[in-house]
């Protein structure tokens, strides 16, 4: 079993979906886990990992706004002196097609996708060069892949985010940081019961593993990247779509 003991994650979008169950197994595999979202919306995340007798705490954060993730990680950093995994997992759709999307929609999407990305890398980067340590985990999609229609600015932010990950992997490879992507294709969370539900059939149709994704498939893959045993792994854009894309 992967060990992330001793480490120190943080997790943005933790309170529920993809971003909760990553939580749950990371905090599983020993990692002390900063489970964030706004409000205090993680709070359910973090009683479940601390009632399973691991360990985890509440962050509060926006990921649109720098300060509040700026915020989010001075605490960390005053709590723990580090931070070991970064997982940027927080995201909306805002679906529509491009003849009628707002440019509020598109600003929305890069704002939280892509945009909150770079800010929370740059949140962390200085302790992880110093650490001469650490573990990056972009959570894009499989859209930012092939592309959706009513998507262009999901499939943008999501696509960005694979420039994004290849080109801070060269950036922090010799400070022994990893910086790679995962990809997911339909996985079931309250993201995904907002399509409509012939839209889910036609795509699970799609997959040749014949089934929708579920987020544990997804927290593997964030697991496996965030340890030991992925030293080797940069730049790597890590696919968990039961093969709808390929
Ligand atoms: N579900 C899929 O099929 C699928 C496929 C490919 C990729 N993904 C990606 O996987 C990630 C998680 O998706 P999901 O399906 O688990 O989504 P979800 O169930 O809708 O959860 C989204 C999470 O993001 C957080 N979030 C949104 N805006 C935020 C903000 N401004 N500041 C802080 N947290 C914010 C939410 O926290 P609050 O409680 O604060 O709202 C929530 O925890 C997303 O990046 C998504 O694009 C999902």
């Amino acid at each position: 079993m992967l060990d992330l003991s001793g480490k120190v994650a943080i997790v943005t979008g933790a309170s529920r979906g993809i971003g909760r169950v990553v939580a749950t197994t990371l905090a599983a595999r020993g990692a002390t886990v900063v489970a964030a979202a706004r409000g205090d919306n993680a709070s359910a995340t973090v009683q479940e990992i601390l009632a399973a007798g691991h360990a985890a705490e509440m962050g509060t954060v926006d990921v649109t706004d720098p300060a509040s993730v700026d915020a989010l990680v001075a605490g960390v950093l005053e709590r723990h002196g580090r931070v070991d995994i970064l997982v940027n997992n927080a995201g909306i759709t805002r679906d529509q097609l491009m003849l009628r999307m707002k440019r509020d929609d598109w600003d929305a999407v890069l704002d939280t996708n892509l945009t909150a990305a770079f800010t929370c890398v740059q949140a962390v980067l200085k302790t992880m060069v110093r650490q001469r340590s650490g573990r990056i985990i972009n959570m894009s999609s499989v859209v930012g892949e092939m592309g959706n229609a009513g998507q262009v600015n999901y499939a943008a932010s999501k696509a960005g985010l694979i420039g994004f990950t290849k080109a801070m992997a060269r950036e922090v490879a010799s400070r022994k940081i990893t910086v790679n992507a995962v990809t997911p294709g339909l996985i079931e969370t309250e993201m995904t019961q907002a399509i409509a539900e012939k839209a889910q059939v036609y795509w699970a149709a799609q997959v040749p593993l014949g089934r929708i994704g579920t987020p544990a498939d997804v927290a593997a893959a964030v697991c496996f990247l965030a340890s030991d045993e992925a030293a080797y792994i940069t730049g790597h854009v890590l696919a968990v779509n039961g093969g709808m894309y390929m």
